[in-house]
């Protein structure tokens, strides 16, 4: 009867493997900087290895961005992310398979001569996690700002507020602010030798009723991986751009505001910018010890962070085409 309870807290996961070939690897450690997660270590021979976490047998998101910095074709990863118990289950459902884009079956080669270049910057866009130090020119940055202005919006009511931090001060107490609470967060629910406690599997199981995407298994390997790299969330960039929203914004101002962003990210890696988005920062912008760092920032009601946006110059080449699981696409008529 009681056997439930523990379901969804750190349900039984099956994670992408990555595998490194020796032989192609040049030692470079890129694909261990750009890792989101906590998911490779360096062995004594200096090569990257794939690990776990927090009890969890591999920590990786599949999002291939190890492969597309690999200068060597080192890397390839095999297998989906996938929860087939508790609450976290994958949206995902069929067969899963890792298809060039355009899933005709064509390999990307062949199939790019054929696009347009917005294609092309879609298909190629990764989220870049390698910034140099160099500052973007302010008026690249209005460039970007100005792509998200003239984003479309239910009624066109525009329900956004585009904050651009260039102050590296400012960045870090955003960064050192949610790490604080991340931290007793991620502390509290991953035990790093995996043992599970009865009391606090039940309590993690009453929680995802409530919200059930907050405690899924692998945001708490970024989480993990940040707070080794002393609060690094958003990966040294030179400029952040947070995209806040008027709560009375008409229909769903969140969608608008993920819409303006992405006109924004689109627009950076057109210009030769890198970009990330950067969730992992935005719960704890809310809590009330983070009160101050709102307010230097200028969010104050109505406006709510939404999502921000790590952007710079990327160092070494990391846009590029990757593999994607399909998710489910009816045809109907
Ligand atoms: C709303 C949102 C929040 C995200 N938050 C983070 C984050 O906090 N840290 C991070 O490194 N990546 C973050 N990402 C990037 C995703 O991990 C990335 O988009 C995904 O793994 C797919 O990889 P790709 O962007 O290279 O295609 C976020 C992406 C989105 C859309």
């Amino acid at each position: 009867m009681f056997e439930d309870l523990g379901q969804a807290y750190l349900p039984q996961t099956r994670w992408p493997r990555r595998m490194v070939d020796r032989d192609k690897c040049e030692k470079c450690l890129r694909c261990i900087d750009s890792c989101p997660t906590a998911g490779f270590e360096k062995d004594e021979e200096g090569f990257p290895v794939p690990v776990g976490y927090g009890g969890m047998d591999q920590a990786c998101l599949n999002c291939w961005n190890c492969v597309a910095v690999c200068p060597s074709g080192a890397l390839t990863i095999e297998g989906p992310y996938q929860v087939p118990a508790g609450r976290y289950r994958t949206l995902t459902t069929g067969e899963v398979r890792f298809p060039d884009p355009l899933a005709d079956g064509r390999p990307w080669d062949q199939a790019e001569p054929e696009l347009t270049d917005t294609e092309k910057l879609i298909y190629k866009r990764r989220s870049n996690r390698l910034f140099k130090k160099k500052p973007v020119p302010k008026h690249l940055l209005h460039r970007i700002v100005e792509a998200g202005r003239f984003a479309p919006s239910a009624g066109n009511c525009q329900p956004y507020k585009f904050i651009v931090v260039t102050d590296r001060a400012l960045i870090n107490e955003v960064e050192k602010g949610s790490m604080e609470i991340l931290r007793r967060l991620k502390n509290w629910y991953l035990s790093p030798s995996g043992r599970r406690s009865k009391a606090k599997a039940a309590l993690f199981t009453a929680a995802s009723l409530l919200a059930a995407n907050k405690l899924d298994p692998r945001p708490f390997t970024a989480m993990e991986k940040a707070d080794r790299e002393n609060n690094v969330i958003y990966w040294g960039a030179p400029a952040v751009i947070f995209i806040c929203k008027n709560p009375r914004g008409i229909s769903n101002p969140d969608l608008d505001c993920g819409i303006a962003a992405q006109n924004m990210v689109l627009t950076a890696h057109s210009l030769g910018l890198g970009t990330c988005y950067i969730g992992l920062s935005i719960e704890p912008l809310n809590f009330p010890n983070m009160a101050g760092t709102r307010k230097k920032l200028g969010i104050t009601p109505p406006w709510k962070a939404i999502t921000s946006i790590a952007i710079g110059w990327p160092r070494g080449k990391i846009d590029k085409v990757v593999k994607r699981d399909s998710p489910p696409v009816e045809w109907i008529g």
